[in-house]
């Protein structure tokens, strides 16, 4: 963890995820995201968020409101690390996990992708990337998206991160328009799995 300089809004908290925010960070993707990879089951997608929040190669905000947790983001420092360490420490763990849901081929198309495409990014591209922004959907359009894109800022300039990738699906018009609007810039349209595609920006800092 680095020292995120703290936010404080009328009503919501902007801070550094803690080893207990794991099981709702995991349920703010599941229901916000539907990522393929959340067809692995709640308990791999904990683990997962577990090593975002410990690990020195992932910066992840979260936006308390009332005590509770109501949107995150996790930002991989260097993905490559990140893969290699959470493999190296929790990949049997992870493997044990989501066994059971292996032996649907859906699932295992999900594994290939997450083994192949984001540990091999683009030869030119950032090497931290945005891989999870979420808002709870009772709060979404309320301005915590936009407070937690300001904690990522602060907290990636005191690593002395300079640029930052994001991919996010060529229809969502809301995220879209959100990097749009601060400034990232779009370098390209790539497929993700098999029927999806995804625009990729850059944001620099
Ligand atoms: C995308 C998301 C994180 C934005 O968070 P939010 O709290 O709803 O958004 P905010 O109210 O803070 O507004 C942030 C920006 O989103 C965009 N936005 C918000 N509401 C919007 C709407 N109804 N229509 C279009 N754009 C909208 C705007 O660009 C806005 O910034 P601006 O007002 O400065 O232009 C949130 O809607 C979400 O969790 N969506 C589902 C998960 C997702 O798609 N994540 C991104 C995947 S990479």
């Amino acid at each position: 963890m680095t020292n995120l300089p703290m936010s404080t809004s009328t009503d919501t908290v902007i801070r550094e995820g803690r080893r207990q925010d794991a099981p709702r960070l995991a349920e703010l993707m599941a229901e916000g995201l539907r990522t393929r990879f959340s067809d692995l089951g709640p308990s791999v997608v904990t683990l997962l968020h577990r090593h975002m929040i410990t690990s020195r190669h992932c910066l992840c905000v979260v936006a308390e409101r009332q005590g509770r947790v109501a949107g995150y983001a996790a930002v991989l420092t260097s993905g490559g690390d990140f893969y290699r360490e959470f493999l190296l420490r929790k990949g049997v763990l992870c493997g044990l996990l989501a066994l059971p849901r292996l032996f649907r081929l859906s699932n295992l198309r999900t594994v290939y992708t997450a083994m192949t495409y984001f540990p091999s990014a683009g030869h030119d591209d950032p090497s931290a990337e945005l891989v999870s922004l979420v808002v709870d959907r009772t709060t979404q359009g309320s301005g915590v998206g936009r407070e937690i894109w300001d904690g990522i800022i602060r907290g990636l300039r005191a690593r002395g991160i300079t640029e930052f990738k994001i991919t996010t699906d060529v229809g969502n018009e809301r995220a879209n328009r959100m990097y749009q609007t601060r400034g990232c810039r779009l370098v390209r349209e790539e497929p993700l799995y098999h029927d999806s595609k995804v625009n990729v920006y850059f944001y620099r800092l």
